[in-house]
């Protein structure tokens, strides 16, 4: 079997090493792929909002299924450009990615359906948005309505910070058209746990939790990213919420978006606050996290084909999904500066390190070739992943490996799970 993923970073390099494990599959394609990618996949030279260029490259080389790992091409109609050309493609298509693509759309849909989640109100004029605020409680949360690369959302302590998130999100436009439309919605606290459900539209099954580290600096400071690194499984995820999310978040979002005439097929990545009054739903995503994938997947033991193959199929009710009983850390090696400004094409060393390491990875995320060399290439560099039999020897395996690769301006978060 020939598969094809699309995406560039440590979460299609996690997604195509657990592809490469499937013994059904005899040849991987990455677009554009990555350097760490390109020891595992033949990386072509397409971008992922080429869907002409995606769906014929299918074509010539008989692709028998394609995996997109990000969200724009998803919220795009990928998805759809492929199965109208009758290709096999694991994803959502477009009229179901709006799921992650509009924030109004979720929301909505959660209120329409009583999924637990933050009160809100939608805005689509700033003079309205303004005279709400007035009266809300603080602090309140400002996001905007489109995709923003993880950033449209800005939780605003008082009125003055909540009155300029308004002019930056809807008047200065600091996020484009995202932000033409904004939710502002009810402050929450609480642990915050990631679970990436895989659904065929019909059944819903999660994957093992994990918790992400969004902040730039050590201690939960500095400015949002994609996320400094992960844990799972999340200790603080118990068998008795996942009993309540299964009944009242996964099953009923997948019932909504069917009964909207939105069948959802792909994953499902479900973004809750566990709050005293219990957990409640921040966000979805339409795919994979990352990098949450590069803790969940290692940790996954059905082949993955098997997987995709239910959810394009419909049978994901006959398969059980199983995970490893351990748990795995990852930490981001970033390029200092990230997430505003910093170098790139700076050489990598130490990659040898990892070989024959079981347990051990070194998932590429802002890497390319330069002269048969692989330097730097972006602000999430690598994604260090290592399990253990719990969190503490995880973390202290991931932490170690850490120290085997190394580039100039390596720059790392040092409490990655250490907070249990
Ligand atoms: P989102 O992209 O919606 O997940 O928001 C990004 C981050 O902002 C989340 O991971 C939370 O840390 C935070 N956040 C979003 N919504 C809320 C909320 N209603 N209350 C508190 N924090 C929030
Ligand atoms: N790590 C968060 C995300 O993938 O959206």
């Amino acid at each position: 079997m020939k598969v094809l993923i699309v995406g560039s970073g440590g979460r299609e390099h996690a997604i195509a090493a657990k592809v490469a494990q499937s013994k059904k599959v005899t040849k991987i394609y990455c677009a554009p792929g990555n350097a760490g990618i390109a020891s595992i996949a033949e990386c072509v030279n397409i971008g992922p909002m080429e869907f002409d260029k995606l769906t014929a490259f299918a074509k010539e080389k008989a692709i028998d299924l394609t995996v997109i790992g990000m969200d724009d091409p998803l919220v795009g109609g990928v998805v759809d450009a492929f199965e109208a050309e009758g290709l096999r493609v694991f994803g959502p298509r477009k009229n179901a990615a709006i799921i992650e693509g509009s924030k109004a759309f979720s929301k909505d849909l959660m209120k329409k359906y009583h999924v637990p989640t933050a009160a809100y109100e939608t805005f689509t004029n700033a003079d309205d948005a303004l005279a709400y605020l007035e009266t809300a409680k603080m602090p309140i949360v400002l996001k905007a309505d489109g995709l923003a690369l993880g950033k449209g959302v800005l939780i605003c302590n008082n009125l003055d910070e909540a009155k300029a998130g308004v002019k930056e999100l809807m008047v200065d436009k600091h996020f484009g058209s995202a932000g033409d439309k904004i939710v502002i919605e009810e402050f929450m606290t609480g642990r915050e746990v990631s679970v990436l459900c895989f659904s065929d539209g019909k059944t819903i099954k999660p994957m093992t939790s994990a918790q992400d580290h969004k902040r730039a600096k050590d201690g939960d400071q500095g400015l949002n990213t994609g996320g400094m690194g992960t844990f799972s499984p999340s200790p603080f995820y118990t068998a008795e919420m996942q009993t309540f999310c299964q009944k009242e978040v996964f099953d009923k979002t997948i019932d909504a978006m069917r009964q909207e005439g939105r069948t959802f097929k792909g994953v499902l990545f479900v973004g809750l606050m566990l709050t005293q009054e219990g957990p409640k739903v921040l966000e979805y995503n339409a795919r994979f996290g990352d990098p949450e994938a590069q803790v969940v997947l290692p940790r996954m033991k059905n082949d993955i084909i098997d997987v995709f193959e239910a959810c394009i199929d419909g049978t994901l009710d006959q398969l059980a999904l199983e995970f490893e009983d351990n748990a795995a850390v990852c930490v981001i090696l970033a390029s200092d500066g990230y997430p505003e400004k910093y170098d790139k094409g700076l050489p990598i060393t130490g990659f040898e390190n990892f070989d024959g390491k079981e347990g051990y990875y070194c998932f590429h995320a802002g890497t390319k070739f330069d002269n048969g060399q692989i330097v730097t290439n972006g602000g999430r560099v690598l994604g260090i992943t290592a399990k253990g039999k719990d969190l503490h020897e995880a973390r202290k395996n991931a932490y170690e490996a850490v120290g085997w690769i190394d580039f100039a301006n390596k720059y790392y978060r040092h409490d990655i799970g250490k907070d249990f």
